[in-house]
């Protein structure tokens, strides 16, 4: 069986066994076996646990060889020092894929490391795929299945997260959700003992559900098996590889047990398969959100609209300081422009509309400018201004963005101003537009866009066959 098949039991599970469900609400064996119950997992359910006859209303078994039916994933949240007992006794019971809650291994030190390599082995030789130690577990808004022990689940969306931080996972499921960036799957990876980052790009790629891949990695053992999961990959990675200075890979070997690597390797190594590199979690988030709800730039020509000249000056800079154009306007588009302006302002890229600019100014001027040969994006933006409509902005987002799909050019947003806007603009979050409050996080967005442009042009020249007509 290949990775994609071998890890269908894990997260598509028929049945799942939770070794070291606890009575103790305080306890994350507890947690786990709550948060799968919660979301209405419709699977079997088998909680294990040798002290107790029942735990929630579910009756207990001694151990997962008492279990009558087939296991398809086991979740094991003992201590470490048990755990080789619990995945033996999972192995002879010929379950499917577990997951490893624990900690207390490789991120321990010489002993730990020893631990893991015994888990490691006893899930080998049991034919068990293994995700672990030291992780969360994982978190499916799509299938409505959550395998991890903190409360709270993403909203439903299309973009895979992977984070070999467990704690930071839910800080970005919890952004993602005031975000309303809907996820597809959540995965925590821990100490990648046997499935690891390069096995879920796999999965992921082949999960109808993901269109964006989203990364947080600290180390990567297998630098080539990972690359070449990255380079056939058909869909956009986006990672942020922590560790980068020595204070910071210091602080991930005592993490994960991770080794962090030179940054510069990582760097071209990333650049050679095309996997966009953020910075933080806000820019994973800005990169993802963009790739997976706005078409890819097929140029770096940008196009801007403003109602306020500061900011299109400044989403201009950002554009060309970070390789994008801002071109000049065709003549036709010049001519088609004027009417619509009032006569303070120019017609010309960046182009501001004025304070006053109302529903028609932004829809009209962003459908012209779309419609101008040269500028293959849009970034529209609305400053506060004190007389601008920002609702009235929206609207005129939101009517180009549904009008203008067939013509293949992204749109994005862009505002300036206090709460008042925040609040009037989660209408275009809710309908999945990308829209930021700074002309750096805009102009990066429309980047991210046009390296995803390029990255598929260079996927296609690859996949075209050779010209044979010389011969
Ligand atoms: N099979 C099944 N259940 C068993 C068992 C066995 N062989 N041995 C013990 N249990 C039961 C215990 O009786 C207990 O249930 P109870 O509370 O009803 O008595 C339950 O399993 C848990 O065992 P306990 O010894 O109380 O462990 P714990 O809950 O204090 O800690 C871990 C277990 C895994 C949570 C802990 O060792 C750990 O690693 N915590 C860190 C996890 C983490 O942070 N992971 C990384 C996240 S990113």
């Amino acid at each position: 069986m290949g990775t994609v098949e071998d890890l269908k039991p894990i997260f598509s599970p028929k049945s799942i066994a939770v070794i070291g469900a606890s009575r103790s609400p305080m306890k994350i064996g507890y947690e786990i076996l709550q948060n799968i119950l919660v979301q209405g997992y419709t699977g079997k359910v088998y909680p294990i646990n040798p002290e107790t006859p029942m735990i929630m209303g579910l009756k207990t078994q001694p151990s997962v060889l008492a279990v009558k039916d087939d296991i398809d994933l086991a979740i094991i949240a003992v201590p470490a020092e048990f755990v080789p007992k619990v995945m033996t006794e999972c192995a002879k019971k010929k379950v499917k894929g577990v997951i490893v809650i624990s900690s207390g291994f490789g991120e321990t030190g010489e002993k730990g490391k020893l631990l893991e390599e015994e888990v490691l082995q006893i899930a080998r030789k049991g034919g068990m795929r293994l995700i672990g130690p030291n992780t969360l577990g994982y978190k499916d808004p799509i299938d409505n299945l959550d395998a991890a022990f903190v409360f709270g689940m993403p909203r439903p969306g299309e973009i895979a997260l992977i984070s070999q931080s467990g704690a930071l996972c839910i800080g970005m499921i919890y952004y993602a959700n005031g975000e309303h960036i809907g996820l597809s799957r959540v995965i925590s990876v821990g100490n990648k003992a046997d499935v690891d980052d390069a096995d879920l790009i796999d999965y992921l790629d082949n999960d109808p559900s993901t269109k964006v891949i989203a990364m947080y990695i600290e180390g990567i053992k297998d630098g080539k098996k990972f690359l070449d999961s990255a380079r056939r990959c058909q869909k956009p990675i986006v990672a942020i590889k922590a560790g980068r200075t020595p204070a910071g890979s210091a602080a991930a070997s005592t993490h994960t047990g991770s080794l962090s690597g030179s940054d510069a390797v990582y760097d071209s190594a990333f650049k050679q398969v095309h996997i966009q590199r953020a910075y933080d979690v806000i820019e994973l988030f800005d990169f993802a959100r963009a790739l997976a709800y706005q078409p890819p730039t097929l140029s770096n020509k940008v196009g801007i609209i403003s109602n306020g000249g500061g900011a299109g000056i400044m989403i201009a800079d950002w554009c060309e300081s970070i390789g994008l154009k801002v071109p000049n306007l065709a003549k036709k588009t010049v001519e088609a422009l004027l009417p619509h302006l009032p006569s303070i302002t120019t017609a010309r890229n960046p182009l501001d509309v004025a304070g006053d600019a109302r529903f028609h100014r932004y829809h009209a001027t962003g459908s012209i400018m779309l419609s101008d040969p040269n500028v293959d994006a849009l970034i529209m933006t609305c400053v506060h201004a004190g007389i601008a409509r920002p609702r009235e902005y929206v609207g005129a987002v939101i009517k180009l963005v549904e009008e203008k799909r067939n013509l293949k050019k992204p749109i994005v947003a862009c505002w300036v101003g206090g709460p008042e806007v925040d609040e009037v603009v989660q209408e275009l979050r809710v309908k999945n537009i990308p829209v930021y409050p700074s002309a750096m996080r805009a102009a990066k967005a429309v980047r991210s866009l046009y390296d995803e442009g390029r990255r598929l042009e260079i996927l296609t020249k690859k996949r075209q066959p050779k010209d044979n007509s010389s011969n």
